[in-house]
């Protein structure tokens, strides 16, 4: 065995000891305290209202990480281009997604994993929490916070990617996109200011938009384009908006390939002869290949009924509610982990 196997092992093993620091330091508001230059140890404890001893040693970890940087004397922190990453006023911050991932509810729920991988019921935020993550979230208002501040915080990056994988794609036809699930709408309102011909509209449960502070299209300037329409993807009863094409982020992820197949066929059911319907999401690439894909289905199993898909696998679910296949668009940068399907009515 050589070291670095060892190494490799090793920090895997103490890799939740590494996020649970980090989801401290970003929790205690350290990385939004300490702005320019070097702060003193003692100006970020009595700002933050910290213990001084134990705060000191939070503060030195995060610095044997490399998220800040420790000065010779122990007299003070400076922020590193790492830490950077954690402060709320980055336009691509992690903030939101470490308070998520790392936080009490998603922590609780990874402890189901060998058990539910045993007895074949994926339903670990139900064993912990007694219901499903979206009713979960709409009944705890500080939970539902943290929630939809990630999922900006995720798009912060995602969206990037998916505006340069339909770079090339011709949207000169398509004068209205419906994002199915589009949160408080930064995918849409950035494809809007991109493409000043278009208008959009957010089809989202009302818990997401009816807080009206959190929307993301008057920040943006395209609220005139954009509107918020209240909407279940899954009810067959009601008409989900016409439009020229739809975009859905990071949606038929969160549920099994029934579900998927309910969702797809009702936006196929809605839709104009002429549709197309562009789907985001983490493909998973072939045997052997490492991929953070695999990795995000094992958190999707705990956190929800869905999964990571190949591309054949979301054919298929395509094929089952009529639409059909038509190509798989890549972001430019080598590091995108969301690429795009577009599909058209069959
Ligand atoms: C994983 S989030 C993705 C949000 C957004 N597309 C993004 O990428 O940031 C899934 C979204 O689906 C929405 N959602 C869940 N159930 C829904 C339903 N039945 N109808 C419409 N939207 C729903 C949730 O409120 C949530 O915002």
């Amino acid at each position: 065995m050589s070291d670095h196997t060892y190494e490799k092992t090793a920090d895997i093993i103490f890799g939740r000891w590494k996020s649970q620091i980090l989801y401290t330091g970003v929790r205690l508001g350290v990385f939004d305290s300490i702005t320019s230059g070097v702060k003193s140890t003692s100006d970020i404890v009595n700002e933050l209202g910290l213990d001084d001893k134990l705060a000191y040693r939070l503060l030195r970890a995060l610095s044997s990480m490399g998220f800040l940087k420790e000065e010779p004397d122990s007299s003070g922190f400076s922020i590193t281009s790492q830490g950077e990453l954690l402060r709320k006023d980055h336009p691509q911050t992690l903030r939101g997604v470490i308070l998520l991932e790392e936080g009490p509810e998603h922590y609780a729920i990874w402890k189901h994993l060998p058990a539910m991988i045993k007895d074949g019921k994926q339903n670990s935020l139900e064993r912990e929490f007694g219901c499903k993550l979206f009713e979960y979230r709409d009944r705890n208002a500080e939970y539902a916070e943290v929630f939809n501040q990630a999922m900006s915080s995720y798009s912060s990056i995602q969206t990037n990617w998916v505006l340069e994988a339909l770079d090339k794609y011709d949207f000169s036809n398509i004068r209205h996109v419906c994002d199915i699930g589009g949160g408080t709408g930064h995918l849409l309102g950035n494809l809007l200011l991109k493409y000043p011909h278009m208008k959009g509209t957010v089809l989202e449960l009302e818990s997401v938009i009816s807080k009206k502070g959190s929307l993301l299209a008057p920040k943006l300037g395209v609220s005139e384009r954009c509107s918020y329409v209240i909407g279940d993807m899954f009810s067959s009863n009601s008409q989900l908006p016409s439009a020229d094409a739809y975009i859905m982020k990071m949606i038929l992820h969160d549920w099994n390939d029934e579900e998927c197949v309910r969702i797809l066929s009702n936006v196929y059911r809605s839709s104009p002869k002429h549709a197309r319907l562009f789907i985001a999401e983490h493909l998973v690439p072939g045997p052997d290949k490492p991929h953070f894909s695999k990795l995000f289905d094992i958190h999707m199993m705990c956190v929800a009924s869905g999964k990571e898909r190949t591309v054949d696998e979301y054919s298929s679910l395509l094929q089952q509610s009529d639409w059909e296949y038509v190509q798989t668009l890549h972001p430019h940068q080598q590091s995108g982990l969301i690429e795009v399907i577009e599909a058209r009515k069959s």
